[in-house]
């Protein structure tokens, strides 16, 4: 049988200070009624000054390793999805393998945006199928709080930072990651960027001033977009593999607004019961909404329950994997 590769531990870190709705009402002009109506969100968490995405992971991948009997050193491969890497280079995933003590494993770092982890999961499992590798981290971690400008209602309210992380091993039963569709499309890259700080716009003092290595979005537009794209691509990954909505445990969607979730599970026939939700607590933690939600989840899940995940973000670019949980 054709060796897949199968989730087969879950770890999870947010930071422990919280900013709610009514806090972020004293900073911008918003109110806590718009922003559970028109995003899902009640409060979200803060990275502390001082400490890194990679602090977040290594407290992710700690959590995780405490629930096996694998070690650090017995890591083949970490891969980070971020978009708020400690640095521009080195990689992040260089980094943790230090943190973590695990330096005979390789590892880097992926940028899609939101979907980052739907990719960063689908690149670790090639390693898995290919029989290259054994054990394979893959950490979806984002301190987003830091590129967050608190005086944009339009965006300081919709960010958070997190990190989650699974680990990859083979397995030669019929669970595991089992299909994905993915695609992108650039010419929606200027509707949510951070525009300085790449070659594009090189950072200069002008460009600190006029504020924009801060997150821009045109939500509006984004949301649109978000709308057909995650529940399209959805759409295909179920036809294909004729899964009906009796068939899917759980849909495990990126946590960017309550609404786009909803659409997406409607147009699946998913009832809410079976889409996992966190956004009220951690609001769009980027790259670790979904390894988030599999961690809060993580007990009520049973060998063979079929999950989609799925995800559109910045690129644009989007995703959906479809797998059956492993233990
Ligand atoms: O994770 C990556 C992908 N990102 C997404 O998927 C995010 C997609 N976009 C969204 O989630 C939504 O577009 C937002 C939550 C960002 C905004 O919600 P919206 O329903 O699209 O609102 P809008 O931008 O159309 O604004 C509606 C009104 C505007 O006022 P007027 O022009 O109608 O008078 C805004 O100025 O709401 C106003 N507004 C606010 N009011 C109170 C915008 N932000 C706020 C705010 N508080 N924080």
């Amino acid at each position: 049988m054709k060796i897949k590769a199968a989730i087969t531990a879950v770890g999870g870190y947010v930071p422990e200070k919280v900013l709610h709705n009514k806090d972020l009402e004293k900073m911008v002009d918003t109110n806590d009624e718009w922003i559970r109506e028109r995003t899902g969100i009640i409060e979200r968490r803060i990275l502390e000054e001082g400490r890194t995405t990679s602090d977040m992971a290594v407290e992710a991948i700690h959590d995780l390793l405490k629930k096996t009997n694998i070690t650090p050193q017995d890591i083949d491969l970490i891969i980070v999805s971020t978009v708020s890497p400690d640095h521009v280079y080195p990689a992040t995933a260089n980094i943790i393998a230090d943190k973590i003590g695990a330096p005979q494993s390789w590892g880097f770092d992926m940028n899609a945006a939101c979907s980052g982890f739907l990719y960063a999961l689908r690149t670790g499992s090639q390693f898995i199928e290919s029989g290259m590798h054994k054990k394979v981290l893959v950490v979806g971690a984002d301190n987003m709080t830091m590129r967050v400008n608190y005086e944009d209602r339009n965006t300081c309210i919709l960010f958070g930072d997190g990190a989650g992380v699974v680990l990859l091993e083979p397995i030669e039963e019929e669970v595991g990651i089992l299909d994905s569709e993915f695609a992108v499309d650039g010419s929606g890259a200027k509707l949510l960027m951070q525009e300085a700080g790449g070659s594009y716009l090189p950072t200069t003092v002008e460009t600190v001033k006029a504020k924009k290595h801060f997150i821009f979005q045109e939500g509006r537009t984004v949301f649109k977009h978000a709308v057909k794209g995650m529940a399209d691509i959805t759409e295909v990954v179920m036809k294909r593999n004729n899964l009906t909505a009796d068939d899917v445990a759980y849909l495990v969607p990126h946590q960017a607004n309550k609404r786009i979730i909803d659409a997406t599970a409607n147009r699946a026939g998913l009832p809410e019961e079976k889409v996992m939700i966190n956004i009220h607590k951690y609001g769009n933690t980027t790259n670790a909404t979904i390894p988030l939600c599999l961690w809060e989840w993580e007990s009520k899940l049973s060998k063979g329950d079929v999950l989609l995940l799925a995800a559109f973000g910045g690129g644009f670019a989007w995703g959906s994997i479809y797998l059956k949980w492993a233990y």
